[in-house]
């Protein structure tokens, strides 16, 4: 068998938000390919990265007073750790923010003007003129222009009406409430149509594209002229300048994809290899994972890029469907929208592995997380079926370790052997279900063999010490073929099986001869049960209430003691009252004051360019990154004062004795930042 050379991808998540259950279908299926491959003597590398650009972190950046440089390092960070708690092990982990993304996005932009492919157009679109700038589609929100729904997003209704956000009636912006303005920009358009004989050829070919995404494409996009595709956005906007287009910035999804090429330039810059060995040579396999919804992205736009820039065409673009909770889309309040650092808080990341692998097809359906058989499919199979094994047997070989000539098991290993090529294929396929129903069947032959010959009752008879030592040998071989197919997808497990016979699991053709005359080390356990109600405290943990649903739960406890802790004070009239100017204020940045203990600082904004910085005594109650954003009320024309730690502008208003018994004020939904309270 030759060795082939494969460069994998998974999309590159955005830096937007934080990595859920959701993505973790695809990072897991790519590591799992990738470890597959890697099992089977391939040379394989595994390239990813942050998306980073676009104005959704601008907004976020700004809200929050940071620069957008040092929320995406945030991110990235975050993801990363995430990621690793998953074993997703990645070669090399960029972001699109980069220094060579630049390069290689400069390289594809001159290519598609030498070719005429760049043409440019005036383009309406809603800008916001209190936040000074262009507004994506789901920055606006109005009245449904055909059924009067208040409060709709600015490209369709809940009553399934689509329109564009200029047809929205009374539009308002949701950065600032501001009512957008029609401004006309110059956008730069890339000619996709000029591609559409390469792009059918391509996509039809029959061999980079499932075949039910090869129907699609030809169905609803490649049926009809391919439209232009807009790939610029005017300034401001958190991006790479287009270097013959002052003023005029990259989509993202512009320089997203080219985040591949860029993540697999730093890995050969650290390796001393040569990218256009990855990238312009027909040596080497382009693999793309990505879900159903990127499609038109990765299987139009990215080829046509590559093919006039004369990068390497992908050689597949594997895609998956989406993953659902108990039948529904993952969902806050009903807890099932699980950030990956949330699961790992509860669960082991084997868990989900293995769940994942064996729902996964070679197809485009929806990926269903039943967390009840999630739970009878963990332990069934992985504790009962595979680490029961070895916990059954490794302990009465401790001492005497495996025979040395390998005993008559009937033919159980070296059937199980010739499976192998039906499960490796499978993985190849990535249907990796069908791979672990066919290693959970040859699991079920190890334990009827295991079953009849019971060590355990063996072991009480000095007289069949040898047998023992056979039966264990041939239990502990059956479990190692099985921890070899496994590996891909419980890399730990294969590390333990390693450590506990004395012996790597390296390659896939360990799983082809059994083992012999090998110490067995003390048995360490390898995997516990699920306990189910580490599940019910993950979906309780990822439960988010929306204000506006939170029933009252708790008796109301109405006793009168704070009146008498603080009696009422001194009457005074509505003069007195109006002395003291609340206005709506919006807390932008929150942060600690490391010499003070009981104080945050906070940047509140009273809309526009109004700023008041204020000193807090709520350091106990809240921390700083449950304030940002919030709308507090804030006392605006209290004269400043001169503290140790800076100039207070100002107060926030808040009820309660102190310490972490402090609850701020805040309005009810609507209000506006700069309103007087009255
Ligand atoms: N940033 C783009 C991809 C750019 S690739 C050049 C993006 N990011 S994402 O964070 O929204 O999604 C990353 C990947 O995770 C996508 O392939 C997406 O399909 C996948 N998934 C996100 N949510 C998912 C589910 N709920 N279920 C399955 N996959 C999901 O898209
Ligand atoms: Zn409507």
């Amino acid at each position: 068998m030759s060795v082939r050379r494969l460069l994998v991808t998974s999309a590159l998540p955005y830096a937007n938000g934080p990595i859920h259950i959701g993505h973790l279908v695809e990072y897991i299926q790519t590591d799992i390919w990738v470890r597959f491959q890697r099992l089977r003597g391939h040379r394989c590398i595994y390239v990813c990265a942050d998306d980073t650009h676009g104005t959704a972190i601008m907004i976020r950046a700004r809200q929050e007073g940071r620069t957008e440089t040092d929320l995406i390092a945030e991110m990235q960070q975050q993801h990363e750790r995430d990621f690793a708690g998953f074993d997703v092990l990645f070669d090399n982990y960029g972001s699109t923010d980069s220094e060579e993304n630049r390069r290689v996005c400069h390289e594809i932009w001159r290519a598609l003007r030498d070719q005429d492919l760049i043409v440019e157009r005036e383009v309406s679109q809603l800008y916001d003129p209190q936040a000074g700038t262009f507004l994506a589609d789901r920055f606006v929100r109005g009245t449904c222009p055909r059924c009067d729904r208040p409060d709709q997003p600015g490209d369709s209704c809940q009553c399934g009406a689509t329109y564009t956000p200029a047809d929205l009636i009374d539009p308002v912006s949701v950065l600032s409430g501001a009512r957008p303005e029609v401004r006309k920009a110059t956008h730069l358009f890339v000619q996709l149509g000029k591609l559409h004989d390469f792009l059918v050829d391509w996509t039809q070919s029959g061999r980079h594209l499932q075949s039910e995404v090869a129907n699609y494409l030809k169905g609803h996009f490649l049926h009809e002229p391919l439209k232009d595709w807009d790939i610029s956005r005017p300034a401001p906007y958190f991006g790479f300048e287009i270097p013959d287009s002052p003023g005029n910035y990259w989509y993202v999804w512009f320089d997203a994809p080219i985040g591949y090429i860029a993540s697999s330039q730093q890995w050969c810059d650290i390796h001393g290899e040569n990218l256009d060995d990855w990238w312009r040579s027909e040596q080497t396999e382009i693999h793309h994972f990505i879900g159903k919804d990127i499609t038109y992205f990765h299987t139009l736009f990215w080829p046509g890029m590559l093919k006039v820039a004369e990068f390497q065409l992908p050689t597949k673009v594997h895609i998956h469907g989406f993953l659902t909770v108990g039948g529904e889309k993952m969902s806050k309040s009903k807890g099932t929208f699980v950030k990956a650092s949330t699961y790992l808080k509860h669960l082991d990341p084997a868990y989900l592995r293995y769940y994942y692998a064996s729902k996964l097809g070679s197809r485009l359906d929806d990926i269903d997380l039943n967390l009840e058989e999630f739970a009878s499919k963990v332990n069934s199979d992985l504790v009962g079926k595979v680490v029961n094994l070895a916990s059954r047997s490794a302990k009465f070989v401790e001492t005497s370790g495996l025979a040395s000539t390998y005993p008559d098991d009937g033919g159980l290993f070296a059937r199980a052997a010739t499976v192998g090529d039906e499960i490796a294929e499978a993985y190849e396929g990535c249907d990796f279900g069908r791979a672990m129903r066919l290693i959970m069947e040859l699991a079920d032959r190890a334990n009827q063999f295991v079953e009849s010959a019971a060590p355990w009752k063996l072991r009480n008879d000095p007289a069949m010490a040898d047998r023992l030592q056979e039966v264990c040998t041939i239990t502990l071989n059956l479990f190692r073929q099985l921890a070899v197919y496994l590996a891909p997808v419980l890399p730990r497990l294969a590390e333990q099986t390693g450590r506990l016979l004395n012996n790597p699991i390296q390659h896939w053709n360990d799983s082809q001869t059994p083992i012999l005359g090998s110490r067995v080390a003390r048995f360490e356990h390898m995997m516990t049960r699920l306990d189910r109600r580490d599940i019910e405290k993950m979906i309780e943990e990822s439960r988010e209430v929306e204000a506006s649903e939170a029933a009252p739960t708790a008796a109301w406890d109405d006793s009168g003691q704070p009146l008498l802790d603080e009696p009422l004070a001194e009457q005074c009239t509505i003069e007195d009252f109006s002395k003291v100017d609340l206005r709506i204020a919006r807390i932008v940045a929150a942060e600690e004051v490391p010499e003070a203990k009981k104080l945050l600082k906070l940047t509140l904004s009273l809309g526009g360019d109004q700023r008041r910085t204020v000193f807090a005594g709520i350091k106990a109650a809240y921390s700083p990154e449950d304030l940002v954003g919030r709308l507090v009320v804030a006392v605006a024309n209290l004269a400043p004062r001169q503290m140790r730690f800076g100039l207070s502008e100002g107060m926030v208003t808040a009820a309660g004795p102190g310490g972490s018994d402090v609850f701020l004020l805040s309005p009810d939904q609507g209000a506006q930042p700069g309103q007087r309270v009255h």
